[in-house]
Parts: structure tokens; C-alpha cells; sequence
């Protein structure tokens, strides 16, 4: 009986250090359909609509919108410096952490690579 508790707790445990970071927030992988919409409201007018950073308001600002074409960007950074943008915002970028659900965020993030160029 003993030997079965422990194997079980042993297996909780396992399962536990499987799960990426992701699921054990709560959180669904990020859908590139959902965020696209998030995208046209929210970050169109600076990233612009092919996502290169060419948006009508880029112009305007001090530092250039990120251009998510560029595979290097998205090469040069790990996945929690995007979240982290997103959330407070960087260099320009206002911050979205209460305008945008966490969800939202996994969401429009997943959308943005879609413009990456291989
Ligand atoms: C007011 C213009 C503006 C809007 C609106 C905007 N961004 Fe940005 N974004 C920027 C600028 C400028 C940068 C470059 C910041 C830097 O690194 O200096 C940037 C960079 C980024 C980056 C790359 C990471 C980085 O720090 O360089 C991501 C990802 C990003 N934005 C996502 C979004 C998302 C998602 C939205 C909409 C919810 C959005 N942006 C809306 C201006 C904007």
C-alpha cells in the first residue's frame, strides 16, 4: 500500500515538472486567429499591417516599431522579453497588461510571428 502512495505521489510529481510554463499558468498556447484581431485594435497603427513596423503612426514616435518580419528579431530575444513588452511596455510601446488578458497576450504574440520571414 505504502510503495503504491509513493509511486502515485511519484507520478503527480512527474506530470507536475512535464507541464510547460504555459498550461501550469493557466494558459492556452498562444492562437494566431484570435490574436489577429487583438492585432487589427491594438498594434496595427504602429507595427503596421504587414507587421514590418511600417504603421501609419511609426513615423511619429521616437524609436521604431519592431518589425516582425525580421527573423533576427525573434531570434535575438527569449519568449519572456516579448511577454514582457507586451505587458509594460518598452521604448515607446505603451503597456497592455490592463487592457489585454494574459490570454490576449499569448494570443497576439503568436499572431505577430506569423509575419516573420523564415
Ligand atoms: C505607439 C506605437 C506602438 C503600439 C500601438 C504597439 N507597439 Fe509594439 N513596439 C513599439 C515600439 C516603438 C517597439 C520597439 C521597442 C524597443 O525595443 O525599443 C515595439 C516593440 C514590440 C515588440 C518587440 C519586442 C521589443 O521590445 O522590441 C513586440 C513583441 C511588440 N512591440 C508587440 C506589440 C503588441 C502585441 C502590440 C499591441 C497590443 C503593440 N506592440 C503595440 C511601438 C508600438
Amino acid at each position: 500500500m505504502k510503495i503504491r502512495t509513493g509511486l502515485f505521489l511519484a507520478g503527480v510529481l512527474c506530470a507536475l515538472i512535464a507541464t510547460p510554463p504555459v498550461a501550469r499558468a493557466g494558459l492556452k498556447p498562444g492562437d494566431p486567429v484570435r490574436g489577429k484581431k487583438i492585432f487589427l485594435s491594438f498594434c496595427v497603427q504602429c507595427h503596421g499591417i504587414k507587421g514590418n513596423g511600417n504603421g501609419i503612426a511609426a513615423p511619429a514616435l521616437m524609436n521604431k516599431p519592431a518589425n516582425f518580419t525580421d527573423p533576427t528579431l525573434w531570434t535575438s530575444h527569449e519568449e519572456a522579453f516579448f511577454l514582457e513588452t507586451i505587458r509594460h511596455g518598452r521604448g515607446g510601446m505603451a503597456p497592455y497588461w490592463d487592457v489585454l488578458t494574459p490570454q490576449q497576450i499569448q494570443d497576439v504574440l503568436s499572431y505577430e510571428k506569423t509575419f516573420r520571414k523564415n
